[in-house]
């Protein structure tokens, strides 16, 4: 009896894990490079941030060791082939969403991957835990020396 529960958990887990794996491969991430050509003033921008330096942050690090679990935060998708925490660990994975006809409609791109970054994208990283201090989102929205250059809003008509 206890065996066949064990077992139940066991499957049960490793249907949960497939889910998640399965909807995070739904898009492929690209790289920030190739937001660059329609977006250089973000991405000049973004390049002076923490953000963009976080992974070699995290590799010099004289009080904590770097291994493998740091990338979680400190890279993109996980992977120090993609090192800070570039566009797409905010704004999610970009291969199905980054065409111009796409991008022009933002409910089309949304429906292709794009996000627009709430609170909770922040917390994924920003957990409260160790040293991975809360912020702010609407603190921070137009705090172009820790995001990116915004947009200037529209002049009034
Ligand atoms: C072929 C050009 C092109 C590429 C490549 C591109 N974008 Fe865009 N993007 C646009 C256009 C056009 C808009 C709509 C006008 C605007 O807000 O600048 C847009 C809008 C956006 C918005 C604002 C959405 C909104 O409605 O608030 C975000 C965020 C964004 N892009 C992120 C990215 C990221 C991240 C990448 C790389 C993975 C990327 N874009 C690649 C052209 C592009
Ligand atoms: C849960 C996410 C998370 C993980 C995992 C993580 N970090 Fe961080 N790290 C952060 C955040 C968020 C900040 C920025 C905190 C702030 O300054 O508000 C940060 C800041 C840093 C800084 C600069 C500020 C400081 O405290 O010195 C270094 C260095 C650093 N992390 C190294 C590491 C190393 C090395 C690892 C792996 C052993 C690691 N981090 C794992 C989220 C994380
Ligand atoms: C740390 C998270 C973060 C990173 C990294 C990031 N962005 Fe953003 N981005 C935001 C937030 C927050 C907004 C404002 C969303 C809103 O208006 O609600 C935004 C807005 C935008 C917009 C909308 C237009 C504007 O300028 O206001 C574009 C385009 C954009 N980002 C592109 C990029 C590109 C390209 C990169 C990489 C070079 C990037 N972002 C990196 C958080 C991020
Ligand atoms: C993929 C993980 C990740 C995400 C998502 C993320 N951050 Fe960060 N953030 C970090 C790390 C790591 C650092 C520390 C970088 C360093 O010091 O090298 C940091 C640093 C910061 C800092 C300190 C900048 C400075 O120079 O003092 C602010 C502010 C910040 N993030 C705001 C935000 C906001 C707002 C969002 C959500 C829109 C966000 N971050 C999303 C990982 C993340």
């Amino acid at each position: 009896m206890k065996q066949k529960i064990v077992i139940g958990i066991v499957v049960l887990a490793a249907v949960v894990m497939v889910g998640v794996y399965a909807s995070a491969q739904d898009h492929a991430y690209v790289g920030g490079d190739k937001c660059k050509m329609c977006h250089k003033v973000q991405y000049a921008s973004w390049e002076t941030t923490t953000h963009a330096k976080a992974t070699e942050k995290a590799k010099a690090s004289t009080e904590r060791t770097f291994e493998a679990a740091c990338l979680k935060c400190h890279a993109t998708a996980d992977d120090e082939a993609m090192p800070g925490v570039q566009c797409e660990a905010c704004h999610g994975p970009g291969n199905d969403y980054r065409k111009m006809s796409i991008m022009k409609d933002q409910a089309a791109a949304v429906a292709n991957g794009l996000i627009i970054p709430t609170q909770a994208t922040c917390d994924r990283c920003h957990t409260g835990a160790d040293h991975a201090k809360k912020v702010s989102l609407a603190d921070n929205k137009t705090n172009k020396a820790a995001i990116h250059e915004f947009k200037p809003a529209a002049p009034p008509a």
